[in-house]
């Protein structure tokens, strides 16, 4: 079968290679899934890249020279993968073999979103996941939108709902507004009643989201580097009446977190969840100090490690409520096929894209 194949963190994205590879066997509680869709997402990339690996080796519990690799979580729980191993987070596929245990068997023939790998990703024609990771998708979604499934709603989801745990009524900034996953923010927003200000980098993404229910959007087209936090600030400033947002989230980091954190009201509070500006923020603590206001991390794998059961029961059927009303659809810019990967990962990285970039891997 073939499989995309990263041999070492790099940046070069031609360094991806298409191999042929054996057919992987499902172990206990694993099935096998042939895969239909993947998603290209910017946390692949980050695991191209390294990025992650790095960030984990700067932590104190990875901080033992004589590990060989970082781990997620402390306690050695939870290993990042080192190269070589296939990449991709996320995708739809047909579940075509089970390695024993009821749930694998009880998904033989289903049609289910994967979140996988690395090592074991879903950029290959066959990948094995624990069945428990492999969730079966009502016939009215396609499988393009299947294929979008996980992540970016989970990630949404558990934000808006859980971490944040945002009230009805209240001012959410946030940066990034025109990704997927800021467009689901506000989808869901106008659901729960919260008043959504987003940022993007371009005039022609402003009306999409005030369609879609934004409250406010600022466009940053024609903003010296120099001039974005004033303007970021003034605008909240008018919008808000003064009073500033009770949240913030941020997705980019570098300028963008810097221009943000002015913009809280009292007892504010931020999550930081991407890194797209690839750069370090300067924080005056003072700045957090004085309004009480307080900044979070977010890493989706992390955060549901720490649910029960129970609580990951419940985060489903409100998940589910959310799709049905429409709020975790994605728009497509295009569909690359798997030989395709390096355009697949260009046009990922491109500024300016309509949607999210698919491989189509099987039929
Ligand atoms: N922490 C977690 O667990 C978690 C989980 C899921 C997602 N995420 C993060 O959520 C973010 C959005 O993901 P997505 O899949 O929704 O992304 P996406 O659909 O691919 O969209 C990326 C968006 O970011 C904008 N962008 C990219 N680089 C930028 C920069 N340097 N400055 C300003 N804007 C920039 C793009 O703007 P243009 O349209 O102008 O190009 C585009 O609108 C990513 O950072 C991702 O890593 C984090």
């Amino acid at each position: 079968m073939k499989a995309i194949q990263l041999n070492q963190f790099t940046s070069n994205l031609h360094e991806l290679e298409v191999v042929e590879t054996k057919i992987p066997t499902p172990g206990k509680g694993q099935v096998l899934v042939k895969m239909l869709y993947s998603a290209v997402n910017p946390s692949d990339l980050n695991y191209i890249r390294g990025d992650y690996q790095e960030a984990l080796s700067r932590l104190i519990w990875n901080q033992n020279k004589q590990q060989k690799m970082p781990f997620f979580q402390p306690g050695e729980q939870n290993p990042h993968p080192t190269p070589p191993y296939i990449p991709g987070g996320e995708g739809v596929g047909m579940v075509v073999g089970a390695g024993g245990g009821l749930l694998a068997k009880q998904l033989q023939g289903k049609r289910v979103a994967v979140s996988a790998g690395p090592p074991m990703g879903t950029w290959q024609e066959y990948t094995v996941v624990d069945a428990k990771k492999a969730v079966v998708i009502p016939a009215a979604i396609d499988d393009q939108q299947a294929a979008m499934m996980l992540i970016n709603p989970l990630s949404s989801f558990g934000m808006l709902t859980d971490v944040l745990n945002v009230k009805k009524g209240r001012w959410l900034l946030q940066s990034g507004g025109a990704s997927a996953l800021g467009k689901m923010i506000i989808r869901m927003s106008v659901e729960l009643g919260i008043k959504t200000i987003s940022i993007v980098r371009r005039d022609e993404q402003v009306a999409e989201l005030q369609e879609i229910g934004a409250a406010q959007v600022i466009s940053l087209q024609g903003c010296d580097d120099d001039n974005i936090a004033a303007y970021i600030q003034q605008q909240v400033y008018q919008a808000t009446h003064g009073k500033g947002v009770d949240y913030g989230l941020d997705c980019i980091g570098g300028y963008m977190l810097e221009a943000m954190l002015p913009c809280l009201t009292v007892n504010g509070q931020m999550l930081v969840y991407g890194t797209l500006a690839q750069a370090d923020a300067r924080i005056f603590s003072r700045d957090l100090m004085m309004p009480c206001a307080s900044i979070h991390g977010f890493f989706a794998g992390n955060w549901l490690a720490q649910k029960t059961l129970l609580q990951k029961v419940m985060l489903m059927r409100g998940m589910k409520k959310m799709a049905l009303k429409g709020c975790f659809e994605s728009p497509i810019d295009s569909v690359f096929s798997l030989e395709d990967i390096h355009e697949a990962l260009f046009a990922a990285t491109k500024p300016g894209k309509s949607g999210k970039i698919l491989l189509k891997i099987t039929s």
